[in-house]
């Protein structure tokens, strides 16, 4: 019925996440709130290792990608899934290690890292950095080699694969601000210069191609692209790279339409793919890694608002004015994404209502969804957006000064407080 397995709807006619209800949440708690089922993010982390297995062998790690929702007790449960993680910035490193994730475990990845970051990184025992420009390369040869310690680096590749619109076209993926074009030939120069720079060792190759992504064909064509490129070093350099990360991307559900791909089905013709090319070009099957981040949270949260105003505009549009907004969820007015949005307390009634849902941010764009059908609604009910789980609270902001919202995680029934509320003290903390 929902776009998750975690949502239902309870005998009272509410919404209910992870079995709690949702009404008793925006209660207890105040709105807006955002509110996760942790038994769900449990078991999509478990369907990416236990598909690793299945398929790979076992040899491969899943990276949670924490640029989706990053926060302590995320980063213990990705730990806790036998997962590495994909930190992005000092901050996320910052945030897994007062987690105790283990600095191993992790994968560095940033279009300019900077100094500070990288000697953070190299100082804390990062797994693995993956440089993006030879700049980088530079650095943290020259830093290692201060510190007296050996970098494990990847590189990161532009595999010329546009996932969204099915064009494989070598030269389609060029212009990006992400890592080392194959066709330049600027890949295999800096694959080059990493052979003879000091306290580095080039054990890797990542890539990434997009994100919400339905397709499978896209994830083995980049299986095998990078596989080539594999046995390229190899034929001119010697250097046998022996780990290879296909990145994330897989899509969730938004809409009732979506159509989401079992991620076994991605993981069983990507896997085939690189074990055949492996053969093909006579090079190692590398260690493999995947880095999900949007489908290991996203569509096992829904945030919860309360309605204020309902404005009818004749012949125009209804306006349903909620107590959050753009700094909640920025997604709308960045890329007009799409959401399901219900009544949390008429879950069970028909949507007989087409409306749009505007936050309460001094701005006419700060809209959460456009035309949408969703139950007749009126001030002081509570207004429940689904699959709110990434890229949320990640890009939440403080704009006009709006405290961040808390967020919960609900196991087994039970609602807890994984990220406090912000308070007007907060918005003024690192004022002077
Ligand atoms: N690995 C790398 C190197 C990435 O850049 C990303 C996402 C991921 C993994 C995880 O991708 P996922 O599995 O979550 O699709 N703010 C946008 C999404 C930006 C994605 C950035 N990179 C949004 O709200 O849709």
């Amino acid at each position: 019925m929902f776009v998750s397995d975690c949502l239902n709807v309870n005998e009272k006619g509410h919404l209910t996440i992870g079995g709690a209800d949702t009404v008793d949440i925006a209660e207890k708690y105040g709105t807006p709130v955002i509110v996760y089922d942790e038994n769900q993010i449990r078991k999509n982390c478990r369907a990416f290792v236990n598909s690793i297995n299945e398929y790979y062998d076992g040899k491969g790690r899943v990276l949670y990608a924490s640029k989706a929702f990053s926060c302590l007790e995320m980063c213990r449960i990705a730990n806790e899934e036998n997962m590495g993680l994909d930190v992005v910035s000092g901050g996320e490193i910052y945030t897994a290690l007062k987690a105790g994730f283990p600095a191993e475990k992790m994968y560095f990845h940033g279009n300019n890292k900077s100094l500070d970051e990288i000697k953070y990184a190299l100082e804390s025992g990062v797994g693995r950095i993956v440089i993006d420009n030879p700049e980088e390369l530079q650095t943290i040869s020259e830093l290692a080699k201060t510190t007296g310690i050996t970098a494990n680096i990847y590189m990161r590749i532009k595999p010329g694969i546009d996932a969204h619109t099915h064009n494989f076209i070598r030269t389609g993926q060029i212009d990006s601000k992400f890592g080392f074009a194959l066709e330049t030939g600027e890949a295999m120069e800096c694959v080059k210069l990493a052979s003879k720079a000091e306290n580095v060792n080039l054990i890797g190759l990542h890539c990434h191609i997009g994100s919400q992504i339905f397709d499978i064909a896209p994830f083995v064509h980049a299986g095998e692209v990078m596989m080539k490129f594999i046995a390229d070093i190899k034929n001119e350099t010697g250097i046998v790279i022996e780990e290879l990360d296909l990145g994330g991307g897989f899509g969730i559900k938004y809409l009732e339409s979506d159509k989401p791909v079992k991620f076994e089905d991605y993981m069983d013709p990507v896997s085939k793919a690189v074990k055949e090319s492996a053969e093909k070009y006579g090079v190692p099957v590398p260690f493999i890694l995947i880095e999900p981040g949007r489908s290991i949270a996203g569509a096992e949260a829904v945030t919860l608002y309360t309605v204020g105003a309902v404005k009818k505009i004749p012949d125009v549009r209804t306006y349903v004015s909620v107590d959050g907004g753009m700094t909640d969820n920025p997604r709308y007015i960045l890329y007009q994404s799409s959401y399901t949005v219900l009544c949390a307390n008429k879950a069970d009634k028909p949507r007989d209502m087409t409306v749009t849902v505007a936050g309460k941010c001094c701005e006419s764009g700060d809209l959460i969804q456009e035309n949408t059908d969703i139950q007749t609604v009126e001030k002081g009910d509570i207004l429940a957006v689904l699959s709110t789980g990434a890229y949320n609270y990640s890009m939440a902001s403080n704009y006009n000064r709006v405290p961040r919202p808390a967020v919960l995680m609900v196991k087994d029934g039970k609602a807890r407080t994984v990220i406090n509320r912000e308070t007007y003290e907060d918005m003024v903390k690192n004022d002077i």
